[in-house]
């Protein structure tokens, strides 16, 4: 179930109604959290809010707490004046068969490397395919250790590896699958933060590039890796 709630915090919806609440509330039976949500809700801000509840299928609990920082927010910042600032993220959803050749043949090449992992403690085998600027596919997987943090993802062994043996060339594409419990994952796997740091500095060296994300279900293209990292820490931030 995933729980949206929109415009909660800006002013401008601010509204005397609180219809809306009341059927979030009515729902407390079904939806054990909205319970707390109305609650906390009401002791953070004294008012009512337009709340358009849209119930989905999944992440209530992450949204839910995003939600309340947002009004917990609203609460130290009396007069509601705070600037607020929107990142959107752009994704286009595929089937496989949708996409170009070349994109195809990439997932294939990174749910070929997924049989390459090193994955003894998590059994969950990543596979990274990077089309470079010159036609050459570089793949990577996830190496593990038993010293764990000292392993690596399959997406910063590719990268480093494509960066070292072709420190000239930029990257034309990413594609990332995972495999688990004998099968590839339905829903399209998702590079890591650590990951994510290290495609923004590639991108920012040579030039931004599409990632390819790989679900049995569906296939998820972020037409910039840059996109997967906004408000991020790159050179200019050094000053
Ligand atoms: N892993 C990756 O290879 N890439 C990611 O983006 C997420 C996680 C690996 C690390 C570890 O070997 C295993 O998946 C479980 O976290």
């Amino acid at each position: 179930m995933q729980l949206v709630l929109k415009n909660c915090c800006s002013e401008k919806n601010l509204h005397a109604s609180s219809s809306t609440v009341k059927n979030v509330y009515k729902n407390k039976t079904y939806y054990p959290e909205l319970r707390t949500l109305t609650k906390n809700f009401y002791i953070c801000s004294r008012k009512v809010f337009d709340i358009s509840v849209f119930l989905t299928r999944k992440g209530l609990k992450t949204r839910y707490m995003g939600v309340l920082n947002t009004l917990l927010t609203h609460k130290t910042n009396k007069k509601n004046t705070m600037e607020q600032k929107t990142i959107e993220t752009k994704i286009s959803v595929y089937r496989f068969d949708e996409l170009s050749e070349e994109f195809q043949n990439l997932l294939s090449k990174a749910k070929a490397q997924c049989e390459n992992a090193y994955a003894p403690y998590s059994n969950f085998r990543v596979g990274a395919a990077i089309l470079l600027e010159n036609g050459e596919i570089v793949g990577g997987s996830n190496q593990e250790n038993a010293a764990y943090p000292s392993g690596l993802c399959a997406e910063r062994t590719a990268m480093f590896y494509a960066n070292s043996q072709f420190p000239n060339t930029a990257i034309k594409a990413l594609a990332i699958a995972a495999w688990t419990n004998g099968k590839f994952l339905a829903e399209p796997v998702a590079p890591c933060g650590a990951c994510r740091q290290v495609l923004l500095e590639t991108a920012n060296r040579f030039h931004d590039f599409p990632v390819l994300l790989y679900g049995t279900d569906a296939v998820y293209v972020a037409e910039n890796s840059k996109d997967l990292l906004p408000l991020n820490f790159a050179k200019e931030s050094l000053g």
